[in-house]
Formats: C-alpha cells, sequence, structure tokens
C-alpha cells in the first residue's frame, strides 16, 4: 500500500514540486497549505508521515506537533525550516518531531530521510505494543533526600484522605507521582479519575466535573455523569489546577466547603466520597498574586504539598534513573558508556525527566538490538549548557547571559515563553542564544 503524505506548506510552487518528485515515488500526497487545512484533512484520513514547514499563515507549525501527536502519538514528523531556524528544529525536536530538514529541500534527500523516518515510526509502533505488554511504567524515586522525603509523605497521604498539591517542572514526573499515591492507598480499588484543566475551559470543564442533566443546556439530550460521581470512593487529580478559570474555581470550591454538588440543570444534592490530588507547574504565589487563582481554594487543595525538585537538581540520581528508563524502555542495555553519561549529566535537562526519556527512547531507536549505543546519537546536548551554579557578578553581558539561561530553564526550554517574560521578540532571543553558544549553529 502506498504510504500517506500529509504534506503542511504555504509555498504553492514547493507543494507542487513535492507532489510531483514524491506521487512519482509512489508516496500518496495531501496537500495543506495552512494549520486549518491540516486538521481538517487529519479528521479524514490517517497518514503514516506528516512533513510540516514552521512558519505558516494561521500559526506555528510546532505547536501544531501536538495536535499531530494527540491524534496518532506514533506519527513521525519532518520538520522543513528556513535557513537559520535551527533553534526552531531543535526546539521542534524537543516537542516529538523525529527528524529536521533545511530549506531549499533537496527532494532526493528527503525522501531518503522520509524512507528513514518510517522506519522509526513501524519500530516505535512496534516498541510500544510490546511496552504495553510489560507494563514497566514503574515510578522512580531515587536517593536524594528530597525525594526520599517526598517518598514518605507520598506514602502517608496514600493511606489518608487530605489532599494533595504537587508542584514542579513541566516532565518531573507530577501525573506520575499522583498516580503512584492513589495505587499505595486505600482507594487503589477504586478510580483515579484524571482531568486537565488547560485542557477544558469554563462551562465545558464544569460540565466534566459535575455532569449534568438532560435538557441543562442545548446540546444535552442525555443525564451525564460528571468526574466527580465517577471518582467516588476514588480519588480525583485535577493536573494543571493552576489553569482553571476563576469561574469554575468558585464552583469547585463549594464542592469542597459543603462536600456536595449538583449536577448541571439539577435541584438535587449529590455527594461524592474522593480524594483530592492537584498539580501544577505554575509558581502558587506569582498565580495567588496576579489574582488568577483564589487564596480560599488555595487553602483547601494545599494542605500537603509535595514539590518535585528539577532533575538538575538531583543530577545524583541519574546514573539510576537512566538505567531505570531503559529498562522501562524495553532495553537489554541498562548502562551507558562514561563519555555518554558525562554528557547527560552536563546537561541541564529544562524538559526533565519527560525530556530524559525521549533522548533515551530515540537513542534506542536509533541502535540496531544488540550493538551498543554510540555517543554521536547524543552530540546535540553538548550545545547546552549546564545549569548556572551561583549568581553571576560579572560584567553586564555576563549577567544578562546569566539571566537568559536562568528565564529559560524557568520555562523548560520554551523559547516562546521565555521571550516574553524577558520582555525581547523571539528573533532577539534567538540570537542572543547563539552569541552564548547555547544553540547550534
Ligand atoms: N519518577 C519517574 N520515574 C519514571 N518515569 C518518570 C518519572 N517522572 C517522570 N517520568 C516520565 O516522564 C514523563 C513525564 O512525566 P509526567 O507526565 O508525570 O510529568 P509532569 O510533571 O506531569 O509534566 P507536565 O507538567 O508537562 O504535565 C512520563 O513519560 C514519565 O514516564
Ligand atoms: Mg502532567
Amino acid at each position: 500500500m502506498k504510504p500517506n503524505v500529509l504534506l503542511i506548506e504555504d509555498n504553492a510552487a514547493t507543494r507542487f514540486g513535492f507532489v510531483r518528485y514524491f506521487a512519482k515515488d509512489g508516496y500518496d500526497v495531501c496537500e495543506a497549505s495552512n494549520l486549518a487545512e491540516a486538521a481538517i484533512a487529519m479528521t479524514t484520513r490517517r497518514f503514516d508521515i506528516v512533513i510540516l514547514d514552521i512558519n505558516l499563515p494561521d500559526g506555528n507549525g510546532i505547536d501544531f506537533i501536538e495536535t499531530v501527536k494527540a491524534n496518532d502519538p506514533f506519527i513521525p514528523i519532518i520538520i522543513i525550516t528556513g535557513e537559520g531556524d535551527i533553534p526552531l528544529a531543535v526546539e521542534a525536536m524537543k516537542r516529538g518531531a523525529d527528524n529536521f530538514l533545511t530549506k531549499p529541500v533537496d527532494n532526493a534527500a528527503l525522501a531518503e530521510f522520509m524512507r528513514k523516518t518510517l522506519e522509526i515510526g513501524d519500530m516505535k509502533q512496534r516498541q510500544s505494543s510490546r511496552k504495553r505488554l510489560e507494563k514497566t511504567d514503574a515510578f522512580f524515586i531515587g536517593e536524594t533526600s528530597a525525594m526520599r522525603e517526598i517518598h514518605d509523605l507520598a506514602k502517608a497521604a496514600g493511606n489518608g484522605d487530605i489532599p494533595v498539591l504537587i508542584t514542579g517542572e513541566t516532565g518531573t514526573g507530577k501525573g506520575m507521582l499522583a498516580k503512584w499515591i492513589h495505587q499505595q492507598g486505600a482507594r487503589a480499588a477504586n478510580e483515579c479519575v484524571e482531568v486537565n484543566c488547560s485542557g477544558l475551559r469554563g462551562e465545558m470543564l464544569s460540565r466534566e466535573i459535575f455532569g449534568n442533566v438532560r435538557g441543562a443546556f442545548t446540546s444535552a439530550d442525555q443525564d451525564r455523569k460528571g468526574l466527580l460521581d465517577i471518582a467516588n470512593r476514588g480519588t480525583l487529580f485535577l493536573d494543571e489546577i493552576g489553569d482553571m478559570g476563576l469561574d469554575v474555581q468558585a464552583q469547585f470550591l463549594k464542592v469542597l466547603e459543603d462536600k456536595s454538588y449538583r449536577r448541571l440543570g439539577d435541584v438535587k444534592l449529590l455527594r461524592s466520597d474522593f480524594r483530592l490530588i492537584c498539580a501544577t507547574h505554575h509558581d502558587l504565589d506569582s498565580l495567588l498574586n496576579s489574582g488568577k487563582f483564589r487564596q480560599d481554594l488555595m487553602y483547601r487543595i494545599n494542605m500537603m504539598t509535595l514539590h518535585i525538585p528539577p532533575l538538575r537538581e538531583r543530577m545524583e540520581d541519574l546514573p539510576a534513573l537512566v538505567s531505570h528508563l531503559l529498562r522501562a524502555l524495553g532495553s537489554d542495555i541498562s548502562v551507558l558508556s562514561d563519555d555518554i553519561m558525562k554528557l547527560l549529566c552536563d546537561y541541564s535537562w529544562p524538559g526533565n525527566i519527560r525530556e530524559l526519556k525521549n533522548v533515551l527512547e530515540r537513542a534506542l531507536l536509533l541502535t540496531p538490538r544488540g550493538t551498543i549505543i554510540r555517543q554521536a546519537l547524543f552530540a546535540n546536548l553538548a550545545v547546552a549548557r549546564p545549569p548556572l551554579q551561583q549568581k553571576n557578578r560579572g560584567t553586564v553581558q555576563e549577567v544578562e547571559e546569566a539571566h537568559i539561561r536562568d528565564v529559560l530553564e524557568k520555562h523548560g526550554g520554551n523559547i516562546e515563553l521565555a521571550a516574553k517574560n524577558l520582555h525581547i521578540s523571539r528573533a532577539t532571543l534567538y540570537r542572543r542564544l547563539k552569541r552564548m553558544n547555547f544553540l547550534a549553529d
């Protein structure tokens, strides 16, 4: 069967050249000139590979990676970037793209890339089904005192019923810890119901949480249970609670105070006996100060706060964590060479354990079984700088660079957010990062 390609590119001439070349090469190409068209195409067909331009008329291709992956987590994505956009490509790889090429694209090189990327996609699918059978996604604790303390508190929390708030940067394992706490406790036999508050807003979120009766709103053609019903005797895990809108916060506060709630459109009071776990990657003080989060709700949810430190602050655990993740990824090798470990130790891991896991997964996919893992597969980590150990009080330029690094790390390596926070344009930030050798040329 012909592989189905989704080509997302706004330049009609580039698309034309691509289609002519690849149709002849045995591919079935569907063209989209912007993200909206691509989103529609994805609802009507299954694709084997996506070729994605970064600058598109209705948005940024990098932000679209998440949408593509939500639709099909294993679909290979090749990014096409303009010259000089390598930092963007690095960002794209961090967000899950498999490969990138710079413009002007040489079709023969792209054909070779597509062949290899499709192979990786196949391997991922096979590995994933194997992984599902093995079920080795265990929570790694480690030996640092901060993590041992989290472990002890989490164990105690598992047995009790008080609300737990988990904080930490993206990828530190907040979601995993929440499920672990649920599994440790007496409620493990019942559901752990998860809702991501950043994905749903306003009425959509309250509908999900509270449920509704028939006729509560125009499209409500039947009674629907809310997540609170389903979490009865189990756990309700509100992920990214910092993104919950103020209107829903007010409704939810009432549930916590009265221990009862109503479905939308209903007069009957219902009860649900659930244990609450919340998580957020936001800095809570700034959320409270900016008025985006209610103080009274905060008191209710943070009776026990577990802060997971970023990976760069617990590097002693790195060797054991690497072995744990390699085994979880189904590898028969559980130790890496000293040279590779040095590269891993010198990197600051803005994406934390998630990023480490992705880096290891990519290396495993590119290493045939029975052969050793090559150091070259980790080479791009060497361009990033280790974390700052102390505040730099050097020249203006040094202080500026240290500040940029801090802000970038605080935003998990997200260039767009960092630029916003620094009040400079993305282009300026890229130039600075290049000057700092933070990004490859
Ligand atoms: N302690 C851990 N042990 C094993 N794997 C972990 C651990 N922490 C994180 N991971 C892995 O890292 C990935 C990210 O974890 P998780 O989704 O829990 O992070 P998060 O803190 O909720 O991130 P985000 O803020 O982006 O939602 C998962 O794939 C998980 O398997
Ligand atoms: Mg999470």
